[in-house]
């Protein structure tokens, strides 16, 4: 069959898809949710196993999707989970898979996930503390990430990456202390910066803790030396820690946004394709689903939905505005 690019007005051609499978979550981090949750989306709503196959399958086989990940909210509370991997690396030419959590329950799954074809996985821990780690994410829950993380690495998932959000006056002083532990581990830890996601709308310029503070803090302790490995598409700038084999990866989605060469499109848990994280509209693929659409019908919608992606996030610009739908609803 003919590919037929996800491509954009500016160039850009999305081959990395992101699938949000649910947007419910089993922590509550303060940047991302109320400590109450958010309305969450009702069962009918959300797409089924068989049909976000068939979405993912028209992404592969027509539209030159090569790299698969499941989001969420948390994409383990979605039973499934195993078996959406095994169907997606199934699918000719087999894509990357990788899913990003949050580690709760990987522990007791990251074998089966493994054995489905998973190629890898971003846990994400903002602290390594268990005070602050409570604080964070309003559960008391650290050993199960830090148990989650050993069963990912045990399970053969190579390289297990870390991701991490630092908070002004809560974990802003713990980027040292979290690169030593993930060292010591061997997992791969990034740092990203906060974006403008949360439905609490309190996140602020000024408050966020920039790449260059954090590159900062982190050079006091550690020698650090850029691999000289282009960024592309690949959003992290990565960094050699006192010589290697160590790294550390900054992700500036701020402050030095790699829009320009994005390669990404999402589809949420209800079937809406999103071509941006800060999209403030979406093209709805459930309706036409639903309603007997073929796969060419769908892959022509979802090439039009790209049309509108713009050239940036624009978070500087005066007119920014965030999106209506949570980071927990559009995944990471
Ligand atoms: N800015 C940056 N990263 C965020 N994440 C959640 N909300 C934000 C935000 N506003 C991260 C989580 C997780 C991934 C899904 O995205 O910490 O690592
Ligand atoms: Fe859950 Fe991830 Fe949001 Fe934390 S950032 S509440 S782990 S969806």
């Amino acid at each position: 069959m003919d590919i037929q690019p996800l491509l954009d007005r500016h160039g850009r051609v999305a081959t990395d898809l992101r699938v949000s499978l649910t947007d419910r979550c089993n922590l509550r981090c303060s940047y991302c949710m109320p400590a109450e949750g958010l309305d969450w989306m009702p069962h009918e709503a959300a797409l089924t196993d068989d049909e976000v196959i068939r979405l993912i399958t028209i992404g592969v086989e027509r539209l030159g999707i090569d790299e698969v990940r499941f989001t969420g909210g948390e994409p383990l509370l979605r039973r499934g989970l195993p078996d959406l991997v095994a169907r997606t690396k199934a699918l000719t030419p087999s894509p990357g898979v990788s899913i990003t959590t949050n580690g709760l329950g990987l522990d007791r799954i990251a074998g089966a996930l493994a054995a489905a074809g998973l190629d890898r996985v971003n846990v994400s821990l903002d602290s390594v503390r268990p005070d602050d780690f409570a604080a964070i994410t309003r559960r008391d829950r650290l050993s199960d990430v830090i148990a989650g993380l050993a069963a990912a690495r045990a399970a053969g998932l190579d390289p297990v990456k870390v991701n991490a959000v630092l908070l002004r006056g809560i974990n802003d002083t713990q980027a040292p202390e979290l690169l030593r532990w993930c060292l010591e581990r061997g997992y791969h830890l990034r740092f990203i910066e906060q974006m403008p996601l949360d439905p609490q709308h309190g996140w602020s310029r000024a408050d966020m803790v920039t790449a260059d503070e954090i590159l900062a803090t982190l050079a006091a302790e550690f020698d650090l030396e850029p691999t000289g490995s282009p960024r592309g598409s690949a959003p992290a700038e990565e960094f050699l820690v006192d010589g290697g084999p160590g790294t550390v990866g900054v992700i500036a989605s701020v402050t030095r946004p790699f829009c320009g060469d994005c390669d990404r499109v999402r589809l949420t848990a209800d079937g809406q394709v999103r071509d941006c994280l800060f999209a403030t509209t979406e093209s709805d693929l459930r309706t036409p689903l639903r309603g007997g659409a073929s796969d060419a019908e769908l892959a022509d919608q979802w090439v039009a939905a790209m049309l509108g992606k713009r050239a940036g996030h624009g978070i500087d610009d005066p007119t920014f505005l965030q999106p209506d739908r949570p980071m927990s609803a559009i995944g990471g």
